[in-house]
């Protein structure tokens, strides 16, 4: 069994009571827990409860009462607390938590060690329903997200103060699950800045109507989880899709290539590895009329112009540059695979394209399943064979990896 220590910072909720069963369940799984409580938490549940269980002090306070001596040991506890532990797991993180570590204020025990802490966070916040979903909230997440920490979002059902909807916090079993996973993961990707695009782009007609390619982003998404997962920063530049973020991956949201373009090439300087997973529109309207089009009983033809080829003008830039990022294609084909795959691998200046065969039905398009095989710039053809696309992304990591080894494209 795995013997890691985490600090769980318990916030002042109604969910407090939920934390004692998360620091059982947790302790089942291995974990040493050290349990830091807000002064709000205190008034939910004792800190007896949660010595009892851990056998372990319980932090409850920022300056230990007692001696001069005593007073300045409790003040710089925070630092050995945060210097002592894994991972740091805050359980219920209320709406004031998540404001300040998002603003970085640190007027008590857990917010100053929250910023002294340097390991991965997992936050799993749980509030009322309106208060999650105010405006406040959502941003202070999306920055606690963009820096990188995990958030386990409430479940949705009904709540303590009468109503329904997203809010309660998760079963404690499942945040202990993915504890779990998050320290037994692999960190071969650990300080790397990934680049993943994903899904469609979206080329509009007139203000109603537009062109685009089948792709539910669920293979890019799946790259970025996993890059994320393995210890990268990710940066994922993404069509519409009907996905949710993964967690602690940095979503850049854009509609058309043009727009995809612009994304990529503003966080291309930043990114060792670039991973294009997009199904870029390859056509658009120049220009496109500021009304809706009218319906009439004539024959519609329309002139399109090709949109810029993101993936061969980022490898024409590494070329240039020298800069040794690794570059990797997909192509989604229906016949002739393999050899289409080496084609756009030659004339993109790619190090791997994943090839997919998409004439299929349960590969491909909008299922978790995918087919692939790699060709890659060592002249490798490498056969991944079927599995779910979540399982493919880290096969194609691994890979990536060796990849980078052989070519010497370490930066
Ligand atoms: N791609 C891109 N910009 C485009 C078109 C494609 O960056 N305008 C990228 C995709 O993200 C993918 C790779 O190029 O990584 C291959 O895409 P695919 O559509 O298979 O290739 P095309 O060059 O469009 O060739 P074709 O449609 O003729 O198969």
């Amino acid at each position: 069994m795995a013997s890691h220590s985490a600090i769980l910072g318990v916030g002042g909720g109604i969910a407090a009571y939920k934390a004692a069963e998360l620091a059982r369940e947790l302790m089942e799984r291995g974990f040493e827990i050290n349990v830091v409580m807000t002064a709000a938490a205190q008034e939910f549940v004792r800190p007896l409860t949660f010595a009892a269980l851990t056998g372990r002090k319980v932090v409850t306070e920022m300056f230990g009462a007692g001696s001069a001596e005593d007073v300045l040991a409790s003040s710089v506890e925070h630092i050995r607390v945060a210097q002592q532990n894994r991972v740091l797991v805050v359980a219920p993180a209320t709406a004031d938590l998540l404001a300040r570590f998002a603003h970085g204020l640190a007027n008590d025990f857990l917010t100053t060690l929250y910023l002294a802490f340097e390991g991965p966070v997992v936050l799993a916040p749980a509030m009322n329903t309106a208060m999650w979903r105010h405006p406040a909230t959502q941003e202070n997440v999306k920055t606690l997200a963009g820096r990188g920490h995990f958030i386990i979002p409430p479940d949705e059902g009904p709540l303590a103060c009468g109503t329904s909807g997203p809010g309660r916090l998760p079963e404690p079993a499942r945040i202990a699950a993915y504890l779990e996973r998050l320290v037994t993961r692999r960190h071969d990707l650990d300080g790397e800045t990934i680049l993943v695009t994903a899904g469609p782009t979206r080329e509009p007609l007139d203000p109603v109507r537009f062109i685009t390619n089948r792709s539910s982003g669920k293979m890019g998404y799946a790259m970025a989880e996993a890059a994320a997962q393995r210890g990268a920063k990710v940066v994922l530049v993404s069509g519409p899709v009907q996905i949710a973020a993964p967690e602690g991956v940095e979503v850049v949201p854009v509609q058309t290539a043009a727009e995809m373009r612009a994304a990529v090439l503003q966080h291309l300087p930043e990114c060792g590895m670039v991973i294009k997973t997009a199904a870029v529109a390859d056509y658009h309207l120049a220009q496109i009329p500021k009304q809706k089009v009218k319906k009439t009983a004539m024959r519609l033809s329309l002139e399109l112009d090709p949109t810029p080829d993101i993936l061969a003008e980022v490898g024409r830039e590494i070329e240039r540059l020298n800069s040794g990022q690794l570059l990797i294609g997909f192509a989604a084909e229906t016949e002739n695979v393999v050899a289409e795959a080496k084609r756009k691998l030659q004339a993109k200046k790619c190090d791997m394209v994943v090839a997919n065969n998409v004439a299929g039905d349960a590969t491909g398009f909008e299922v978790d399943e995918n087919e692939v095989t790699l060709v890659t710039r060592a002249k490798e053809t490498i056969e991944l064979g079927r599995a779910t696309k979540r399982v493919l992304a880290d096969k194609i990591l691994d890979e990536a990896l060796k990849l980078r080894l052989a070519l010497h494209k370490d930066r």
